[in-house]
């Protein structure tokens, strides 16, 4: 989603810009552009898609000053061109936002009376226009900022910077996320930024923007106000994005990278919760009595959403507590009834998707407890919770998500443990076993992931195909959804996923001698009625793809291909079995030559509705 980039150097900022901007890459963009004051005069720089067009115009064309913005746009109002591209300007002020203005038409119009021509179909322009309107008549830059954002209504954050201003930068935050990064003696300058990755070249000192907050800064330092422009200081604290490593290391993709990456990462996640000498699970740092809560709300988006229906089998049949799943942009639109005394428990790997954030506030208002699993540690989300369960995913930077939501996984499976123990439906033996079978985890997927050349060829034949369905039920129906999900948005295949015994009630009409059909289908207790869902596939001449520890004549019908899957106990099964569908989708989409790392029209970081 549109990533912000601000700088007030002391040398030119122009490249320091568009490599902050490389570094937001990840969110995904569909067009870029920066601005900067040089000589009292503002210049800007715009491209239409990736940012090396960008970096070409300002070859050919470069930008001086030590003040500058940048951004990187995913289109929500007006298409993905130069001209809708980011920073807008109106008189001499100049803007880059991320998020929507839910009012934008209504401001227009009034603005279009009082003269003002717009040049583009964004919702951004009215921002500068409505600043540069504070500006004409008379208004500081600080008030005429005030005043414009008491007039927008919706969620964003933006950064200002004004024509005869080489010192002043402002900006504000509403619902989306925005870092302050604060330079030393050494480096001196002030950064602003969607995240503090972006800022991670130039400093490790940020401090966050809280909702309603708006910042001015100049050179050496930030004042920071509220919401009621009361003067306010928000905690300066050593963020850890540095000491990150994003590149892609030998592997062609991110996605590929974080594909193999699980592992390392679901050891380090399991370590955080498990005693590995007791073979225990360990929540001694969770402040929640599940010994005596009705029931746990679960709510989050995509990918996020699957892993907490995961969590719902697992935390149901193991646990022993009702739990209820949501989508977050639904959610809190059904104005949902909590039970008194509930908690609620947002997945999310970014920490700042709009819908997981507005329900986090929905159920917080709901005097629910709010836990959240989260992989950015500083993000609004796990700012937000009142307990926060880390997954150690690091930085996920493909877009399609992998390693964190089997991160995701590893942690709902240990809280299932834990949540059984507390209400006394798990004894030590269970406990013991559940614990051994998770940290089997790492080295099975290590196995599994020498099966990869196996997957490829696979999925040369799914590259042909124009629709692909996958089957599974118990946990491996969200195992399904996922995998469908991953190759939707990394191939542009039409995949849907289905239980596989809601397969007869309808879309067992689509199948045909066209149509893989991908069975996930563990050999389970529930592992008979997947088999038999199969045949009625193979009786309609569908393609199946069978992925299963069992062995192939256990099908019991004709199949096209056969992943074969480790053995394991069925509770850590759907954190084995994402690994096939991610590597399917991946080599599918590399057969395509889509670009796998920021697919069409996508973004990482969800911070609008
Ligand atoms: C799919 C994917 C998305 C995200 C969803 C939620 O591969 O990545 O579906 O899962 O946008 O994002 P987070 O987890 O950041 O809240």
């Amino acid at each position: 989603m549109c990533g912000i980039v601000g700088i007030i150097g002391s040398s030119p900022v122009a490249s320091n810009l568009v490599d902050a901007l490389k570094r937001l890459e990840y969110r995904g963009y569909d067009s870029a552009g920066i601005a900067t004051i040089h000589d009292g005069h503002l210049m800007r720089r715009r491209a239409k898609g990736k940012l090396r067009f960008l970096e070409n115009k300002l070859k050919d064309e470069p930008l001086e000053g030590l003040i500058g913005i940048g951004h990187t746009r995913w289109a929500t109002h007006g298409k993905p061109t130069e001209v809708n591209a980011h920073p807008h300007v109106s008189e001499g002020v100049s803007v880059v936002h991320n998020g929507i203005i839910e009012n934008f038409k209504t401001l227009r119009v009034a603005l279009e009376k009082d003269g003002y021509v717009f040049e583009t179909e964004t919702d951004t322009e009215v921002i500068a226009h409505l600043i540069a309107s504070g500006l004409k008549a008379g208004q500081s830059p600080e008030d005429a900022v005030f005043f414009t954002l008491s007039q927008l209504e919706g969620a964003f954050a933006l950064a200002v910077i004004f024509e005869g201003h080489e010192d002043l930068m402002i900006g504000a935050r509403r619902g989306s996320p925005f870092a302050i990064g604060y330079g030393d003696e050494d480096e001196p300058g002030m950064y602003v930024g969607s995240d503090a990755i972006a800022l991670a070249p130039f400093t490790n000192r940020v401090a966050y923007l809280e909702d309603g907050d708006f910042v001015v800064l100049n050179g050496t330092g930030a004042k920071i106000y509220d919401q009621d422009r009361v003067e306010v200081q928000r905690k300066i604290s050593t963020s850890m994005a540095q000491t990150l490593v994003v590149d892609k290391g030998n592997h062609r993709h991110f996605m590929m990278k974080e594909i193999h990456e699980q592992p390392d990462v679901i050891s380090r996640t399991l370590s955080h919760y498990i005693d590995l000498a007791s073979e225990r699970v360990d929540f001694s740092a969770l402040d929640l009595d599940f010994k005596s809560l009705p029931r746990l709300t679960v709510t989050a988006c995509g990918t996020a959403f699957y892993a907490g229906l995961v969590g719902k089998y697992l935390i149901e049949k193991w646990g022993g507590l009702p739990v209820d799943v949501d989508i977050a942009s639904e959610f809190r639109y059904r104005e949902p009834l909590m039970a008194e005394g509930g908690a609620a428990l947002f997945i999310s790997q970014s920490g700042e998707t709009a819908d997981s954030l507005a329900s986090l506030k929905y159920c917080k208002a709901k005097n629910q407890k709010i836990l959240s699993i989260v992989n950015v540690s500083e993000s609004s989300i796990a700012r937000e919770s009142d307990e926060v369960l880390p997954t150690l995913a690091g930085p996920e930077i493909g877009v399609a998500s992998t390693k964190a939501f089997t991160c995701q996984l590893t942690v709902l499976a240990a809280l299932a443990i834990h949540i059984g123990k507390s209400r006394g439906v798990i004894d030590e033996a269970l406990e013991v076993k559940l614990v051994r079978s998770l940290v089997e985890v790492p080295r099975l997927i290590s196995e599994l992931l020498t099966e990869e050349k196996r997957i490829e060829e696979i999925s040369h034949s799914l590259s042909q195909a124009r629709d692909v369905l996958y089957l599974g039920r118990g946990t491996s129906f969200p195992i399904a959804l996922e995998g469908a999900l991953k190759l939707k948005e990394i191939s542009y295949i039409h995949a849907e996923a289905y239980a596989a015994g809601e397969l007869k009630h309808g879309p067992i009409a689509l199948i045909d001698e066209n149509m893989p059909v991908i069975v996930v289908a563990p050999e389970d207790e529930l592992f008979d009625k997947t088999v038999s869902n199969m045949q009625e596939v193979a009786a309609r001449g569908g393609k199946i793809i069978f992925i299963s520890d069992a062995e192939a004549e256990r099908a019991g019908c004709e199949i096209v291909d056969q992943i074969k899957m480790p053995k394991c106990h069925p509770f850590v099964a759907p954190l084995l079995l994402a690994i096939p569908v991610q590597l399917l989708a991946y080599y599918t989409a590399v057969h395509m030559g889509t670009d796998v790392d920021q697919p069409r029209n996508l973004a990482k970081s969800v911070t609008v509705e």
